[in-house]
Protein backbone atom coordinates (compact mmCIF):
# COMPACT_ATOMS: atom_id res chain seq x y z
CA UNK A 1 0.00 0.00 0.00
CA UNK A 2 0.94 3.64 -0.21
CA UNK A 3 0.73 6.62 2.20
CA UNK A 4 -1.32 9.85 1.31
CA UNK A 5 2.32 11.53 -0.08
CA UNK A 6 2.88 8.69 -1.89
CA UNK A 7 5.83 6.56 0.02
CA UNK A 8 5.34 2.75 -0.05
CA UNK A 9 4.46 0.89 3.29
CA UNK A 10 3.93 -2.51 4.09
CA UNK A 11 1.12 -4.22 3.20
CA UNK A 12 -1.42 -4.63 6.22
CA UNK A 13 -2.87 -8.41 6.89
CA UNK A 14 -6.48 -7.91 7.30
CA UNK A 15 -8.30 -11.30 8.89
CA UNK A 16 -11.52 -11.88 7.02
CA UNK A 17 -14.10 -13.16 9.63
CA UNK A 18 -18.03 -12.87 8.38
CA UNK A 19 -20.28 -12.91 11.68
CA UNK A 20 -17.59 -12.06 13.67
CA UNK A 21 -17.10 -15.91 14.54
CA UNK A 22 -13.48 -15.80 15.34
CA UNK A 23 -12.52 -12.23 16.67
CA UNK A 24 -12.34 -10.73 19.73
CA UNK A 25 -12.56 -6.75 19.43
CA UNK A 26 -12.19 -5.60 23.48
CA UNK A 27 -11.20 -7.02 26.90
CA UNK A 28 -13.70 -7.48 29.01
CA UNK A 29 -13.92 -8.33 32.97
CA UNK A 30 -17.95 -8.47 33.22
CA UNK A 31 -19.19 -11.68 31.74
CA UNK A 32 -17.40 -15.07 31.14
CA UNK A 33 -18.99 -18.08 29.56
CA UNK A 34 -17.61 -21.69 28.60
CA UNK A 35 -20.23 -22.40 25.93
CA UNK A 36 -18.90 -26.30 26.28
CA UNK A 37 -19.52 -27.09 29.74
CA UNK A 38 -22.54 -24.82 30.23
CA UNK A 39 -21.23 -22.54 32.44
CA UNK A 40 -22.32 -18.51 32.69
CA UNK A 41 -20.81 -15.80 35.46
CA UNK A 42 -21.23 -12.64 36.07
CA UNK A 43 -17.93 -11.10 37.39
CA UNK A 44 -17.07 -14.57 38.62
CA UNK A 45 -20.12 -14.98 40.47
CA UNK A 46 -22.32 -17.97 39.27
CA UNK A 47 -25.85 -17.67 37.19
CA UNK A 48 -27.57 -19.93 39.60
CA UNK A 49 -26.64 -18.61 42.62
CA UNK A 50 -27.23 -15.20 41.52
CA UNK A 51 -30.11 -16.27 40.36
CA UNK A 52 -31.35 -18.00 43.80
CA UNK A 53 -29.75 -15.22 45.93
CA UNK A 54 -29.48 -11.94 44.31
CA UNK A 55 -32.00 -9.42 43.12
CA UNK A 56 -31.76 -7.60 39.93
CA UNK A 57 -30.71 -3.94 40.82
CA UNK A 58 -27.68 -5.78 43.46
CA UNK A 59 -26.74 -7.78 39.82
CA UNK A 60 -27.08 -4.42 37.74
CA UNK A 61 -24.29 -2.90 40.13
CA UNK A 62 -22.18 -5.80 40.05
CA UNK A 63 -22.23 -5.98 36.43
CA UNK A 64 -21.50 -2.00 36.25
CA UNK A 65 -19.11 -1.53 38.89
CA UNK A 66 -17.55 -5.04 39.36
CA UNK A 67 -18.07 -6.01 43.27
CA UNK A 68 -21.00 -6.54 45.10
CA UNK A 69 -22.54 -3.75 46.82
CA UNK A 70 -22.39 -3.15 50.65
CA UNK A 71 -25.53 -3.17 52.39
CA UNK A 72 -25.48 1.11 52.68
CA UNK A 73 -24.24 0.82 48.85
CA UNK A 74 -27.23 -1.03 47.58
CA UNK A 75 -30.02 1.17 49.61
CA UNK A 76 -27.80 4.24 47.92
CA UNK A 77 -28.17 2.88 44.72
CA UNK A 78 -31.79 1.14 44.72
CA UNK A 79 -32.61 5.19 46.13
CA UNK A 80 -31.00 7.08 43.27
CA UNK A 81 -32.47 4.63 40.24
CA UNK A 82 -35.97 4.87 42.37
CA UNK A 83 -35.97 8.30 42.54
CA UNK A 84 -35.17 8.85 38.42
CA UNK A 85 -38.28 6.63 37.44
CA UNK A 86 -40.15 9.54 36.45
CA UNK A 87 -40.06 10.73 33.15
CA UNK A 88 -41.17 14.10 32.09
CA UNK A 89 -44.15 15.02 31.16
CA UNK A 90 -43.14 15.76 27.24
CA UNK A 91 -41.96 12.38 26.77
CA UNK A 92 -45.20 11.41 27.88
CA UNK A 93 -46.69 13.75 25.24
CA UNK A 94 -44.33 12.51 22.67
CA UNK A 95 -45.43 8.79 23.54
CA UNK A 96 -48.63 9.64 22.93
CA UNK A 97 -48.63 10.73 19.48
CA UNK A 98 -47.74 6.97 18.53
CA UNK A 99 -50.29 5.10 16.54
CA UNK A 100 -52.79 3.58 19.07
CA UNK A 101 -51.29 -0.15 17.89
CA UNK A 102 -47.73 0.85 17.53
CA UNK A 103 -45.18 -2.02 18.78
CA UNK A 104 -43.80 -1.46 22.19
CA UNK A 105 -40.24 -1.89 21.34
CA UNK A 106 -40.72 0.62 18.53
CA UNK A 107 -42.16 3.33 21.18
CA UNK A 108 -38.91 2.82 23.79
CA UNK A 109 -36.35 2.89 21.46
CA UNK A 110 -38.13 6.28 19.56
CA UNK A 111 -38.81 7.41 23.20
CA UNK A 112 -35.10 5.74 24.65
CA UNK A 113 -33.30 8.15 21.86
CA UNK A 114 -35.80 11.40 22.62
CA UNK A 115 -34.35 11.28 26.04
CA UNK A 116 -31.21 12.81 24.63
CA UNK A 117 -32.95 15.58 24.34
CA UNK A 118 -34.04 16.44 27.67
CA UNK A 119 -30.40 15.69 28.87
CA UNK A 120 -28.67 18.03 26.60
CA UNK A 121 -25.64 17.80 28.99
CA UNK A 122 -25.02 14.52 27.96
CA UNK A 123 -24.51 15.07 24.45
CA UNK A 124 -20.67 15.77 23.76
CA UNK A 125 -21.80 17.35 20.25
CA UNK A 126 -23.57 20.03 22.23
CA UNK A 127 -21.31 20.36 24.96
CA UNK A 128 -18.27 20.20 23.48
CA UNK A 129 -17.12 17.96 26.12
CA UNK A 130 -15.36 14.34 25.43
CA UNK A 131 -17.52 11.45 26.78
CA UNK A 132 -13.76 10.52 28.37
CA UNK A 133 -14.19 13.76 30.23
CA UNK A 134 -17.24 12.58 32.02
CA UNK A 135 -16.35 12.26 35.85
CA UNK A 136 -17.44 9.72 38.28
CA UNK A 137 -21.01 11.70 38.84
CA UNK A 138 -21.67 12.70 35.42
CA UNK A 139 -21.39 8.86 34.32
CA UNK A 140 -23.58 8.14 37.42
CA UNK A 141 -26.24 10.38 36.73
CA UNK A 142 -26.67 8.78 33.48
CA UNK A 143 -26.79 5.34 34.72
CA UNK A 144 -29.84 6.23 37.03
CA UNK A 145 -31.72 7.88 34.95
CA UNK A 146 -31.69 4.91 32.02
CA UNK A 147 -32.12 2.38 35.06
CA UNK A 148 -34.72 4.16 36.32
CA UNK A 149 -36.78 5.88 33.83
CA UNK A 150 -36.59 2.52 31.00
CA UNK A 151 -39.21 0.88 33.30
CA UNK A 152 -41.78 3.37 33.00
CA UNK A 153 -41.09 4.16 29.23
CA UNK A 154 -41.93 0.49 29.03
CA UNK A 155 -44.72 0.49 30.92
CA UNK A 156 -46.20 3.34 29.11
CA UNK A 157 -45.80 1.61 25.59
CA UNK A 158 -47.85 -1.43 27.08
CA UNK A 159 -50.59 0.77 28.40
CA UNK A 160 -50.46 2.82 24.83
CA UNK A 161 -50.42 -0.68 22.99
CA UNK A 162 -53.56 -1.66 25.37
CA UNK A 163 -55.71 1.84 25.33
CA UNK A 164 -55.44 2.67 28.90
CA UNK A 165 -54.00 5.61 30.44
CA UNK A 166 -50.51 5.69 31.40
CA UNK A 167 -49.71 5.14 35.23
CA UNK A 168 -46.75 6.85 37.04
CA UNK A 169 -44.19 5.28 39.03
CA UNK A 170 -45.57 3.92 42.53
CA UNK A 171 -44.54 6.78 45.18
CA UNK A 172 -43.92 4.87 48.03
CA UNK A 173 -40.99 3.05 45.85
CA UNK A 174 -38.95 2.44 49.08
CA UNK A 175 -41.31 -0.76 49.50
CA UNK A 176 -41.14 -1.75 46.51
CA UNK A 177 -38.69 -3.48 44.38
CA UNK A 178 -37.16 -2.64 40.93
CA UNK A 179 -40.18 -5.28 39.17
CA UNK A 180 -42.58 -4.76 41.42
CA UNK A 181 -42.59 -1.29 40.09
CA UNK A 182 -42.44 -2.35 36.51
CA UNK A 183 -45.72 -4.41 37.39
CA UNK A 184 -46.94 -1.89 39.47
CA UNK A 185 -47.11 0.48 36.07
CA UNK A 186 -48.74 -2.11 34.15
CA UNK A 187 -51.24 -3.18 35.85
CA UNK A 188 -52.12 -0.48 38.74
CA UNK A 189 -55.98 -0.59 39.64
CA UNK A 190 -56.30 1.97 41.79
CA UNK A 191 -54.03 4.76 43.47
CA UNK A 192 -53.41 3.14 46.82
CA UNK A 193 -53.92 -0.54 47.29
CA UNK A 194 -52.84 -2.24 44.14
CA UNK A 195 -49.27 -4.93 44.92
CA UNK A 196 -48.20 -7.32 42.04
CA UNK A 197 -47.95 -10.94 43.38
CA UNK A 198 -44.74 -11.60 44.82
CA UNK A 199 -44.66 -14.62 43.27
CA UNK A 200 -44.79 -12.95 39.85
CA UNK A 201 -42.24 -10.13 40.64
CA UNK A 202 -40.16 -12.40 42.03
CA UNK A 203 -40.21 -14.42 38.69
CA UNK A 204 -39.74 -11.11 36.84
CA UNK A 205 -37.03 -10.53 38.98
CA UNK A 206 -35.32 -13.62 38.19
CA UNK A 207 -35.71 -13.25 34.43
CA UNK A 208 -34.42 -9.88 34.48
CA UNK A 209 -31.21 -11.53 36.26
CA UNK A 210 -30.63 -13.82 33.58
CA UNK A 211 -30.72 -11.68 31.16
CA UNK A 212 -28.91 -8.69 32.53
CA UNK A 213 -25.52 -9.94 30.64
CA UNK A 214 -24.54 -12.32 28.06
CA UNK A 215 -21.03 -10.55 26.72
CA UNK A 216 -20.94 -9.62 23.68
CA UNK A 217 -23.84 -11.08 21.47
CA UNK A 218 -25.18 -8.33 18.89
CA UNK A 219 -26.96 -5.64 20.41
CA UNK A 220 -24.20 -5.30 23.21
CA UNK A 221 -21.60 -5.35 20.33
CA UNK A 222 -23.73 -2.14 19.12
CA UNK A 223 -24.06 -0.39 22.22
CA UNK A 224 -19.39 -0.67 22.41
CA UNK A 225 -19.95 0.45 18.79
CA UNK A 226 -21.71 3.40 19.45
CA UNK A 227 -20.01 4.16 22.67
CA UNK A 228 -16.92 4.42 20.76
CA UNK A 229 -17.95 7.57 18.94
CA UNK A 230 -18.63 8.71 21.84
CA UNK A 231 -22.53 9.43 21.34
CA UNK A 232 -24.68 10.25 24.59
CA UNK A 233 -25.83 6.99 26.12
CA UNK A 234 -29.55 7.67 25.51
CA UNK A 235 -28.97 7.07 21.71
CA UNK A 236 -26.55 4.74 22.34
CA UNK A 237 -28.98 2.55 24.29
CA UNK A 238 -31.74 3.18 21.59
CA UNK A 239 -29.56 1.90 18.95
CA UNK A 240 -28.00 -1.36 21.66
CA UNK A 241 -31.88 -1.47 21.43
CA UNK A 242 -32.35 -1.27 17.82
CA UNK A 243 -30.28 -4.62 17.81
CA UNK A 244 -31.99 -6.03 20.16
CA UNK A 245 -35.25 -6.10 18.40
CA UNK A 246 -34.53 -8.06 15.12
CA UNK A 247 -36.47 -11.36 15.30
CA UNK A 248 -32.98 -13.47 15.07
CA UNK A 249 -32.16 -11.41 18.68
CA UNK A 250 -34.87 -10.54 20.84
CA UNK A 251 -37.31 -12.26 19.47
CA UNK A 252 -36.68 -16.13 19.71
CA UNK A 253 -39.06 -16.61 23.15
CA UNK A 254 -42.35 -15.49 20.78
CA UNK A 255 -41.32 -17.72 17.80
CA UNK A 256 -41.18 -20.18 20.78
CA UNK A 257 -44.66 -19.65 21.99
CA UNK A 258 -46.06 -19.67 18.40
CA UNK A 259 -44.47 -22.61 18.07
CA UNK A 260 -46.18 -24.62 21.04
CA UNK A 261 -49.28 -23.51 20.44
CA UNK A 262 -48.85 -24.67 16.68
CA UNK A 263 -47.84 -28.31 18.00
CA UNK A 264 -51.09 -27.88 20.50
CA UNK A 265 -51.02 -31.40 21.64
CA UNK A 266 -48.51 -33.97 23.28
CA UNK A 267 -48.97 -36.60 20.29
CA UNK A 268 -48.67 -34.21 17.82
CA UNK A 269 -44.84 -33.82 19.05
CA UNK A 270 -43.05 -36.78 17.35
CA UNK A 271 -44.82 -35.43 13.66
CA UNK A 272 -43.40 -31.66 14.13
CA UNK A 273 -39.87 -33.29 15.15
CA UNK A 274 -39.62 -35.28 12.22
CA UNK A 275 -40.18 -31.59 9.97
CA UNK A 276 -37.38 -30.43 12.34
CA UNK A 277 -34.88 -33.18 10.99
CA UNK A 278 -35.81 -33.03 7.83
CA UNK A 279 -35.15 -29.44 8.01
CA UNK A 280 -38.66 -27.66 7.11
CA UNK A 281 -38.86 -26.71 10.74
CA UNK A 282 -36.40 -25.03 12.96
CA UNK A 283 -36.99 -26.51 16.97
CA UNK A 284 -36.94 -22.82 18.36
CA UNK A 285 -35.66 -22.19 21.86
CA UNK A 286 -33.51 -24.83 20.97
CA UNK A 287 -29.24 -24.34 19.61
CA UNK A 288 -26.90 -21.36 20.45
CA UNK A 289 -23.79 -19.78 18.92
CA UNK A 290 -22.03 -19.85 21.97
CA UNK A 291 -23.34 -23.08 24.43
CA UNK A 292 -23.00 -26.74 23.27
CA UNK A 293 -24.22 -27.94 26.13
CA UNK A 294 -27.43 -26.94 28.47
CA UNK A 295 -28.05 -23.24 28.31
CA UNK A 296 -27.68 -22.86 32.59
CA UNK A 297 -30.32 -19.61 31.83
CA UNK A 298 -33.11 -22.00 30.81
CA UNK A 299 -32.36 -24.63 33.55
CA UNK A 300 -32.87 -21.88 35.92
CA UNK A 301 -36.22 -20.81 34.46
CA UNK A 302 -37.62 -24.26 33.90
CA UNK A 303 -38.00 -23.92 37.34
CA UNK A 304 -39.59 -20.84 37.68
CA UNK A 305 -41.79 -21.94 35.40
CA UNK A 306 -43.37 -23.97 37.59
CA UNK A 307 -42.98 -21.59 40.67
CA UNK A 308 -45.50 -18.82 38.43
CA UNK A 309 -47.98 -21.82 38.03
CA UNK A 310 -47.89 -22.44 41.64
CA UNK A 311 -49.48 -18.65 41.56
CA UNK A 312 -51.57 -18.27 38.23
CA UNK A 313 -52.01 -21.93 37.23
CA UNK A 314 -50.31 -24.23 34.77
CA UNK A 315 -50.35 -23.28 31.65
CA UNK A 316 -50.71 -26.70 29.19
CA UNK A 317 -47.85 -25.55 26.94
CA UNK A 318 -45.68 -26.21 29.50
CA UNK A 319 -46.27 -29.66 29.29
CA UNK A 320 -46.00 -29.66 25.69
CA UNK A 321 -42.50 -27.77 25.96
CA UNK A 322 -40.88 -30.82 28.49
CA UNK A 323 -41.88 -33.35 26.63
CA UNK A 324 -40.20 -31.92 23.47
CA UNK A 325 -37.08 -30.84 25.45
CA UNK A 326 -37.40 -34.78 26.60
CA UNK A 327 -37.78 -36.45 23.39
CA UNK A 328 -35.48 -33.63 21.78
CA UNK A 329 -32.50 -34.31 23.93
CA UNK A 330 -32.37 -38.52 23.56
CA UNK A 331 -32.63 -37.86 19.55
CA UNK A 332 -29.43 -38.87 17.71
CA UNK A 333 -30.04 -35.41 15.70
CA UNK A 334 -30.11 -33.42 18.24
CA UNK A 335 -27.45 -34.59 20.19
CA UNK A 336 -25.10 -35.05 17.59
CA UNK A 337 -24.81 -31.68 16.85
CA UNK A 338 -25.15 -30.22 20.49
CA UNK A 339 -28.54 -28.85 20.33
CA UNK A 340 -29.88 -28.03 23.91
CA UNK A 341 -32.73 -25.85 24.88
CA UNK A 342 -31.88 -22.18 25.21
CA UNK A 343 -32.89 -19.06 27.41
CA UNK A 344 -35.62 -18.85 25.37
CA UNK A 345 -37.24 -22.26 25.26
CA UNK A 346 -39.07 -21.21 28.77
CA UNK A 347 -39.06 -17.78 29.05
CA UNK A 348 -41.90 -16.88 26.86
CA UNK A 349 -43.73 -19.67 28.82
CA UNK A 350 -43.25 -17.73 31.74
CA UNK A 351 -44.13 -14.32 30.08
CA UNK A 352 -47.27 -15.99 28.68
CA UNK A 353 -48.41 -17.42 32.31
CA UNK A 354 -47.95 -13.93 33.78
CA UNK A 355 -50.16 -12.24 31.29
CA UNK A 356 -47.82 -10.50 28.98
CA UNK A 357 -48.99 -9.85 25.51
CA UNK A 358 -46.65 -11.36 22.78
CA UNK A 359 -45.45 -8.22 21.74
CA UNK A 360 -43.93 -7.11 24.64
CA UNK A 361 -41.57 -10.45 24.89
CA UNK A 362 -38.55 -8.18 22.99
CA UNK A 363 -38.93 -5.05 25.68
CA UNK A 364 -38.94 -7.70 28.87
CA UNK A 365 -35.33 -9.18 27.19
CA UNK A 366 -34.21 -5.14 26.33
CA UNK A 367 -34.83 -3.91 30.23
CA UNK A 368 -32.87 -6.14 32.00
CA UNK A 369 -30.31 -6.06 28.75
CA UNK A 370 -29.35 -2.49 29.61
CA UNK A 371 -27.60 -3.25 32.75
CA UNK A 372 -25.03 -5.19 30.90
CA UNK A 373 -25.18 -2.17 27.79
CA UNK A 374 -24.70 -0.55 30.97
CA UNK A 375 -21.55 -2.09 32.49
CA UNK A 376 -20.29 -2.48 28.42
CA UNK A 377 -20.47 1.51 28.20
CA UNK A 378 -18.77 2.32 31.57
CA UNK A 379 -16.05 -0.22 31.23
CA UNK A 380 -15.00 0.58 27.76
CA UNK A 381 -14.62 4.57 28.50
CA UNK A 382 -12.84 3.83 31.44
CA UNK A 383 -10.66 1.08 29.46
CA UNK A 384 -10.04 3.55 26.16
CA UNK A 385 -8.83 6.17 29.13
CA UNK A 386 -6.77 3.42 30.84
CA UNK A 387 -5.59 2.19 27.34
CA UNK A 388 -5.15 5.57 25.68
CA UNK A 389 -2.12 6.19 28.71
CA UNK A 390 -0.66 2.60 28.16
CA UNK A 391 -1.58 3.80 24.18
CA UNK A 392 -2.45 -0.20 23.03
CA UNK A 393 -2.86 0.46 19.25
CA UNK A 394 -6.86 0.82 18.21
CA UNK A 395 -8.58 0.70 21.79
CA UNK A 396 -9.08 4.40 21.43
CA UNK A 397 -10.55 4.50 18.06
CA UNK A 398 -13.78 4.69 16.65
CA UNK A 399 -14.69 0.52 16.06
CA UNK A 400 -14.64 0.54 12.27
CA UNK A 401 -14.64 -3.67 10.61
CA UNK A 402 -12.94 -3.95 7.58
CA UNK A 403 -14.22 -5.77 4.17
CA UNK A 404 -12.66 -7.28 1.36
CA UNK A 405 -14.04 -5.60 -1.57
CA UNK A 406 -15.08 -7.87 -4.43
CA UNK A 407 -16.36 -5.49 -7.07
CA UNK A 408 -14.82 -3.64 -10.19
CA UNK A 409 -12.33 -1.55 -9.60
CA UNK A 410 -11.69 0.24 -12.50
CA UNK A 411 -14.82 1.01 -14.84
CA UNK A 412 -15.05 4.51 -16.26
CA UNK A 413 -18.34 6.59 -16.62
CA UNK A 414 -20.78 5.80 -19.35
CA UNK A 415 -21.99 8.38 -22.20
CA UNK A 416 -25.50 8.24 -22.68
CA UNK A 417 -25.54 5.91 -25.76
CA UNK A 418 -23.38 3.71 -23.91
CA UNK A 419 -25.77 3.19 -21.09
CA UNK A 420 -28.86 2.67 -23.31
N1 LIG B 1 -33.50 -26.67 15.19
C1 LIG B 1 -33.06 -27.58 14.29
N2 LIG B 1 -31.80 -27.67 13.84
C2 LIG B 1 -30.93 -26.77 14.33
C3 LIG B 1 -31.30 -25.80 15.27
C4 LIG B 1 -32.63 -25.76 15.70
N3 LIG B 1 -33.04 -24.87 16.57
N4 LIG B 1 -30.23 -25.05 15.58
C5 LIG B 1 -29.22 -25.53 14.86
N5 LIG B 1 -29.64 -26.58 14.09
C6 LIG B 1 -28.82 -27.42 13.22
C7 LIG B 1 -28.49 -26.72 11.91
O1 LIG B 1 -29.46 -26.99 10.92
C8 LIG B 1 -27.14 -27.32 11.59
O2 LIG B 1 -27.36 -28.60 11.07
P1 LIG B 1 -26.41 -29.18 9.87
O3 LIG B 1 -25.03 -29.26 10.46
O4 LIG B 1 -27.01 -30.47 9.49
O5 LIG B 1 -26.48 -28.15 8.77
C9 LIG B 1 -26.48 -27.49 12.94
O6 LIG B 1 -27.56 -27.63 13.87
C10 LIG B 1 -25.61 -26.32 13.37
O7 LIG B 1 -26.41 -25.14 13.28
P2 LIG B 1 -25.89 -23.66 13.05
O8 LIG B 1 -26.96 -22.87 12.37
O9 LIG B 1 -24.54 -23.72 12.41
O10 LIG B 1 -25.70 -23.17 14.52
P3 LIG B 1 -25.47 -21.70 14.97
O11 LIG B 1 -24.61 -21.79 16.15
O12 LIG B 1 -24.99 -20.82 13.87
O13 LIG B 1 -26.95 -21.23 15.30
C11 LIG B 1 -28.86 -20.49 16.46
C12 LIG B 1 -27.37 -20.89 16.56
C13 LIG B 1 -29.05 -19.38 15.42
C14 LIG B 1 -29.30 -19.98 17.83
C15 LIG B 1 -29.66 -21.74 16.03
O14 LIG B 1 -29.40 -22.80 16.93
C16 LIG B 1 -31.15 -21.45 15.94
O15 LIG B 1 -31.62 -20.96 14.90
N6 LIG B 1 -31.94 -21.75 17.04
C17 LIG B 1 -33.35 -21.46 17.04
C18 LIG B 1 -33.60 -19.97 17.31
C19 LIG B 1 -33.36 -19.59 18.76
O16 LIG B 1 -33.77 -20.27 19.68
N7 LIG B 1 -32.67 -18.44 18.95
C20 LIG B 1 -32.38 -17.93 20.29
C21 LIG B 1 -30.92 -18.03 20.62
S1 LIG B 1 -30.62 -17.51 22.29
C22 LIG B 1 -30.69 -15.84 22.28
O17 LIG B 1 -30.59 -15.18 21.28
C23 LIG B 1 -30.90 -15.12 23.54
Amino acid sequence: GFTKDGKEVEKQVTSFDPGFMNTACCESTITYIDGDKGILRYRGYPIEQLAERSNFLEVAYLLIYGELPTATQLDTWKERIMSHTYIHVTLMDYMKSFRYDAHPMSMFIATMAAMSTEYPESNPTLTRRDLFEFDFRARNQQIFRILGKAPTIAACAYRHRIGRPYNYPTESFRGYSYTENFLYMLDRLSESDYRPSPAIAKALDVLFIVHADHELNCSTAAMRHLTSTRVDPYTAVAGAAGALYGPLHGGASEAVVRMLEEIGSVDRIDEFLEGVKSKTRRLMGFGHRIYKNYDPRAKILKEYAEKVFAEVGRDPLVDIAVELERRAIQDEYFVSRKLYPNVDFYSGIIYRACGFPLDMYPLLFALPRIAGWLAHWYESLREEKSAAKASIPGATHVMRARQTYVGDIDKSFPTEEERN
